[in-house]
């Protein structure tokens, strides 16, 4: 079953054209690597997926329901309900630093989704176990490292319930040694199966947890498969050119 499916989408800032064209699709499950140079477009296209941009043209269906077709949005209410499919996890984690490691992960589900308050921190302290946070909920953000933090951002994405979850490279703020960490939970999420679109500059982590692999650059995909084909045996120029330079 299709979770995401995008087609023929582009967005323009004013007369630049960032991306263009971009058709793909995510299966109930999968994880989509998205790699590419900076400036390629990578983010610009999760942040149109999310609603965070609004395109200029093409279509977008989320478990079903369109987001926006043919650049025309849904009503109000439709995207509200399309938009709360989707999880998204960003590089900066954005937590807000008023709130408690608690407050972050309940937060939206009471305004949100209307939960109550025991059910919210219930649910809130489940994921917070599983990110290994459980003596964190008293804390605030900046009292966090960015590993921990990261995981808070992912606790409260998850928190959500959504049926796809993006990553906009979620390690690039990360020592090394913390990325791992957060390597390790998105690998442990693709294990239960969780669907997900990972933009990354990790080449390794893309190739051994995704289930496909879109390169983009100057914002069109110009080459897309599995792992082992278009990170182990790119066929595109452009692929081979980008694979080579940061593997050196
Ligand atoms: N709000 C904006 N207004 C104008 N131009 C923008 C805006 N956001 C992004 N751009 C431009 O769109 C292009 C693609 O940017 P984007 O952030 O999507 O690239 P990226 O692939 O995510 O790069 P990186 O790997 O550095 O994160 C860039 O040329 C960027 O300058
Ligand atoms: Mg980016």
């Amino acid at each position: 079953m299709e979770v995401l499916k995008v087609a023929h989408l582009s967005k323009a800032f004013g007369s630049l054209e960032v991306i263009r064209d971009i058709s793909l699709s995510v299966s109930q499950g999968e994880v989509l690597a998205v790699i590419g140079p900076s400036g390629s477009g990578k983010s610009t296209l999760l942040r149109s997926i999310t609603h965070l941009e609004t395109v200029s043209g093409g279509s977008i269906t989320v478990g079903g329901t369109d987001v926006v077709r043919d650049g025309l949005y849904a009503p109000p209410a439709e995207l509200r309900k399309a938009c709360l499919r989707m999880g998204l996890v960003f590089q900066n984690f954005n937590l807000f630093p008023h709130l408690s490691v608690l407050q972050n992960v309940t937060e939206a589900q009471l305004l949100v989704l209307k939960r109550g308050k025991a059910e919210a921190e219930a649910r809130a302290r489940e994921l917070l176990a599983k990110m290994g946070l459980s003596d964190k909920e008293r804390s605030y953000p900046c009292e966090l490292s960015g590993g921990q933090q990261q995981r808070v951002s992912i606790a409260r994405a998850l928190a959500l319930d959504p049926e796809i979850l993006f990553f906009d490279e979620p390690t690039s703020a990360l020592d090394p040694e913390l990325t791992g960490e957060i390597l390790k939970v998105i690998r442990a999420l693709a294990a239960e199966k969780m669907t997900m679109v990972i933009v990354t500059h990790e080449i390794l982590f893309a190739r051994d947890v995704a289930d496909r692999v879109v390169f983009m650059d100057g914002g069109v995909i110009v080459e897309e498969g599995l792992p082992a084909d278009v990170i182990g045996a790119p066929k595109n120029e452009r692929t081979k050119a980008f694979l080579s330079r940061i593997t050196n």
